[in-house]
């Protein structure tokens, strides 16, 4: 495998960021200026996105939600308009903060009191089709539509007492979980694979590579669409569980060596060690990106990914049965003593 020195060296740790706490925002001083090109990077970032292609393969609590945020696809909105829109629906509240990526342990206290954080950062023009760090249209884009719904309150809620609760070892199990459902989680909805991870939905990049792949399953007969999708997604997931825990841990050790930073350099990296491993790139691993059933045994083994290239992505039969399993391994722990 040859290694390419340009690579930023990436490990999944995230820096914890010192920021002076009369830097940070106030009750009183949620609402931002920004400048037109601010606007304008918004409304490109909207406008690539709102697209009737791309919208119909996002599942339908995120299109029901986008509607009833009624966010101005020229203007980035204000903290006020969106607690207008979510609080009185859901109970969530949204605040701003300096915090650029902020720490699970603080992040959970906040979600604890339901609250959700949205950055004061927006990406910059280069970063239009894939940005590592989660930005405000991220936040917003992504996440927000959702949060105007119970259901999406309910899945929320379940990770902070669990978290709170958790041992170490735990926490890293439970922040892969959220990484899996709620920011890169797919799940089928008229027997279709349909997305619905605010990662990939705020993602140009990430969102055209999954759809890719959902036609490809069809088109390289992996999965028929005239049949069940999910009982043949789980066929072939039982079928090469072991090929893929062979690949996770080969992910793990690249991840360490920080060979996963980005899209481009991550698929090559995957494909590399497809080859080393003797697995053919067919099947369920002839597209850009693996689809698997949302099984926590196998999420718990794959390492940290903040920051990385994604190369799994997990499925759910249902947003019902999303909620069934978080709560499987979620409850337990939330309700120790
Ligand atoms: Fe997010």
């Amino acid at each position: 495998m040859t290694m390419n020195q340009n690579v930023p060296s990436y490990t999944g740790d995230i820096a914890a960021q010192h920021v002076d706490p009369s830097q940070e925002y106030s009750t009183e001083n949620q609402e931002l200026v920004f400048s037109a090109n601010q606007h304008a990077i918004w409304a490109d970032l909207f406008a690539g996105i709102h697209q009737p292609y791309l919208l119909e393969h996002l599942c339908q609590e995120y299109k029901i939600g986008l509607e009833l945020l009624q966010l101005d696809p020229h203007q980035i909105p204000t903290v006020a308009h969106l607690n207008e829109c979510i609080t009185p629906r859901s109970g969530w509240h949204i605040e701003r903060t300096v915090v650029r990526y902020t720490l699970a342990d603080d992040w959970y206290k906040k979600f604890a009191q339901r609250i959700f954080l949205i950055t004061d950062y927006l990406r910059t023009r280069d970063q239009m089709e894939f940005t590592p760090e989660p930005d405000m249209f991220h936040d917003i884009f992504g996440h927000l539509p959702f949060l105007t719904q119970e259901f999406y309150a309910r899945i929320e809620d379940k990770f902070a007492p669990a978290y709170m609760n958790a041992t170490q070892e735990e926490r890293e199990v439970i922040k892969r979980l959220a990484w899996y459902s709620t920011e890169f989680g797919l799940i089928v909805q008229d027997n279709r694979f349909k997305v619905f991870g605010a990662g990939i939905i705020s993602g140009r990049k990430e969102l055209t590579r999954t759809i890719m792949e959902f036609y490809r399953l069809g088109r390289d007969n992996v999965i028929d669409f005239s049949r069940p999708v999910f009982p043949q997604l789980q066929a072939h997931f039982l079928a090469n569980k072991n090929n893929l825990h062979r690949i996770i841990d080969g992910v793990n050790a690249l991840h360490q060596k920080g060979q996963m930073s980005s899209a481009d350099e991550g698929w090559n990296v995957v494909l590399s060690l497809y080859r080393s491993l003797g697995i053919a790139q067919e099947g369920m691993f002839g597209g850009d990106v693996i689809l698997i059933p949302f099984d926590i045994e196998t999420i718990a083994r794959i390492p940290k990914t903040v920051y990385a290239f994604n190369p799994m992505l997990f499925v759910c039969e249902s947003l019902e049965q999303m909620d069934v399993l978080l709560d499987s391994f979620l409850k337990p722990i939330a309700l120790r003593k």
